[in-house]
């Protein structure tokens, strides 16, 4: 079978931000995906860059005293050294600030253009008289038209308000102070309705996207007809002119993944390859890894974008969910928020990406970094099975070599081997957590084989014989053949997985091929039993998870953390977020239902109620028991599956909460439920019971 060419990419980093462990979810991802490929012998390529374009980066550049220019350049030294103290493996690391970006961004340009898909209109957005700019949402300050509290942003206030900068009073610039002006100003956008129908198509039936993502995509976005997209930004902007539109620059986003396409372009370059072969090639596979966070520029304007320019699409935009730690978002004051060289600088980044490797499925879900959790497992699996099998035979196949025909071992190593394609189908589908379940399996058996064959035994009876003037050389060479089959079947077991776990252990694959002095070159060399070599003296492969490590990592990245902030690029690029930053996880996971009427909604008659008694069901797992008071005397007993969100029921009692009150009773094993209290979330411990504000009473019904 011919080699397939794969080309894969990450998000392109921002570039006025420290790479964190946030990061690393998706690149170490990428990087073990790559690096499976590659084992397999296919031509596979990872590209990625620094996004380093926007006003964010002027006004980094500007408080550092610096040109906008130096600022990324030192930016991308410090990004390419977080990445490779992790492992992680580019093909080429550019810099959406390159000549090569800035062609390919004028030449998809014309092919917009010519396709009819740019449109100019006029905008009003506030101008700050004092730097001399257009200025973003978040740039902008003035006083809460809700609250009247001061100094809040030009799109949300503390308060909860969500306004347009136009309604703020008073409003001023955030970085020069100066008192704004309304200004109009041209704008060119994608009129990407012209690809509804081409979009639809794709999403529906391409099979390059997670279905959930699908789903959402129909639901959010393909139902409606789609908005222009904004992809100019009047000077002065750090970026790329627009050729035609000589005031404006290209919008930080509309370049951003045309640096996957420059990345590959400047390795060409380098490497004599042609671009055409990796972009224009229907046989060349794309394969985007990105987080949820940005679908909707991955999965509708780059698509658009790509066919219109005559690029291949993506086979397939691998979309994963955020990092959250200990269970929530990564925290500054708690010390969770760890940048990549904080974290490298007392922990092995080998734990990080087999904990990680380990979490992933290929699904959407949030990955949570649980550190006990991440070092028991390191310290059982990698530490306890994998490496236990090396360290405890390596010595003394450092004295005797390793046979040179491989002995009976009861058909472990072929076991292990005819795993090979069901551990390669989890790899390539991205569900890491199953490969390393089925690699595991191989460990506990060959350790198995260990302890049943005691070569530190075997050992002692050699030295025994050696020493024993009596021993006849015959008996000699048989202690010593004993010993040096059983390490032979081990080391060759352990080779094994350290194959098999290449692509998650790149450190741990070198060590292996340093000690047993053969190269690991293809996933084939699972198959491959080494013999007859000799082994190298054991030198330390992974030490267990030092407790004190975490605990100095998350003490320094309590003060660490006063560095490029990364919020103001976020903020100002994303366009569908705000700045709470809400995750789209709920819409994707729950669709917004059919439209109803508003005589549909009457029909459900809900009021506002008080809890006026709480207890737990012993004999249910869910529920708990409620009484609902509706004002007077009218009150509703309820079964409410809430137990595992509220294990102490009775500081529920006095709330006022929002109930279902025409709800047709219903019998339950444990008494009859006669209506229902309104809460949000997915179920266990995350549902959360909605109150309404003060003020309200018993008895009124929510509109
Ligand atoms: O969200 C981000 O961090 C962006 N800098 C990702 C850009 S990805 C691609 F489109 F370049
Ligand atoms: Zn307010």
């Amino acid at each position: 079978m011919s080699r397939r060419k794969i080309l894969v990419t990450s998000a392109l980093p921002y570039a006025n931000g420290d790479i964190h462990i946030g990061h690393l979810v998706e690149y170490i991802q990428s990087d073990v995906w790559v690096r499976f490929q590659k084992l397999r012998g296919e031509d596979c390529r990872y590209f990625c860059a620094d996004d380093t374009h926007g006003a964010a980066i002027t006004i980094s550049a500007k408080k550092k005293g610096i040109s906008e220019e130096e600022f990324i350049a030192d930016v991308w030294k410090s990004h390419t050294e977080d990445f490779r103290g992790f492992d992680v493996c580019f093909d080429n690391y550019g810099s959406t600030n390159s000549p090569q970006t800035k062609k390919i961004c004028e030449e998809i340009w014309e092919k917009l253009k010519k396709a009819d898909l740019i449109v100019q209109r006029e905008i009003e957005q506030f101008y700050d008289p004092v730097e001399k700019r257009f200025l973003a949402d978040r740039f902008i300050k003035g006083t809460c038209p809700k609250c009247g509290r001061k100094e809040q942003y030009g799109d949300s206030c503390e308060c909860g308000a969500v306004y347009s900068p136009l309604d703020l009073i008073e409003p001023h610039s955030a970085i020069s102070g100066a008192k704004l002006e309304l200004r109009k100003a041209n704008h060119l956008f994608v009129d990407i309705e012209k690809a509804h129908d081409f979009l639809s198509e794709w999403v529906s039936s391409s099979d390059a996207l997670q279905p959930e993502i699908a789903n959402y995509l129909k639901a959010q976005f393909l139902s409606d007809a789609l908005r222009p997209w904004d992809v100019s930004r009047p000077a002065p902007y750090f970026g790329f002119k627009i050729p035609d539109s000589p005031d404006n620059y290209w919008y930080v986003w509309y370049d951003a993944p045309i640096g996957y396409i420059g990345s590959t372009a400047q390795w060409c370059e380098q490497n004599n390859e042609n671009l055409d072969d990796w972009w224009r090639d229907p046989n060349t596979e794309i394969h985007h890894f990105i987080g949820k966070d940005i679908t909707y520029f991955h999965t509708l304007f780059w698509p658009t974008t790509l066919k219109t320019a005559g690029f291949n699409l993506p086979k397939k935009v691998h979309i994963h969910g955020f990092l959250t730690v200990d269970g929530e978002k990564m925290s500054k004051s708690k010390g969770t928020f760890i940048l990549a060289r904080t974290y490298l600088k007392h922990l092995d980044p080998s734990y990080l990406r087999y904990f990680f490797s380990s979490k992933t499925s290929g699904h959407v879900d949030d990955l949570d970094l649980n550190l006990e959790e991440m070092e028991t497992k390191v310290n059982a699996d990698v530490v306890g099975v994998i490496v236990n099998l090396a360290s405890r035979t390596a010595k003394f196949a450092t004295m005797t070599g390793l046979a040179e025909t491989y002995p009976d071992d009861g058909g472990l190593f072929e076991q292990a081997a005819a795993l090979s394609d069901e551990i390669a189908a989890a790899y390539e589908v991205c569900d890491f957590a199953k490969a390393i379940k089925l690699i595991l399996e191989c460990g506990y058996r060959a350790n198995q084989y260990v302890a049943n064959n005691e070569p530190w035994n075997l050992k002692k009876e050699w030295a025994r014989l050696e020493a024993d003037e009596s021993a006849s050389p015959e008996a000699r060479l048989s202690a010593r053949t004993k010993l040096q089959n059983v390490v032979t079947v081990s080391l060759n077991l352990f080779r094994q997985i350290v194959v098999y776990l290449a692509p998650v252990l790149p450190d741990l694959a070198r060590k292996t091929e340093q000690l047993l002095n053969t190269p690991i070159k293809n996933w084939d060399d699972v198959k491959s039993k080494i013999l007859g070599t000799v082994v190298n003296e054991y030198s330390y492969m992974m030490t267990r998870v030092p407790k004190e490590g975490i605990l100095a990592m998350l003490e320094e990245s309590k003060e660490a953390n006063t560095v490029n902030s990364t919020a103001t690029t976020e903020e100002e690029q994303s366009v569908e977020t705000n700045k709470w930053n809400d995750t789209a996880q709920n819409l994707i996971d729950e669709p917004i239902a059919e439209t109803i009427t508003i005589d549909d909604f009457a029909k459900v008659d809900l009021r506002i109620g008080r809890i006026i008694e709480a207890e737990q069901v012993k004999e249910a797992r869910k529920l708990l028991r409620l009484r609902i008071s509706l004002g007077g005397a009218e009150t509703r007993q309820v079964f409410a599956g809430i137990k595992a969100a509220y294990p102490e029921p009775e500081k529920l009692i006095g709330r006022l909460v929002a109930f279902v009150a025409n709800l047709q009773p219903r019998q339950m094993k444990f008494g009859l439920s006669e209506g229902m209290i309104v809460a949000a979330g997915p179920g266990g411990p995350d549902v959360f019971v909605l109150s309404p504000d003060e003020g309200a009473q018993p008895g009124m019904r929510l509109h």
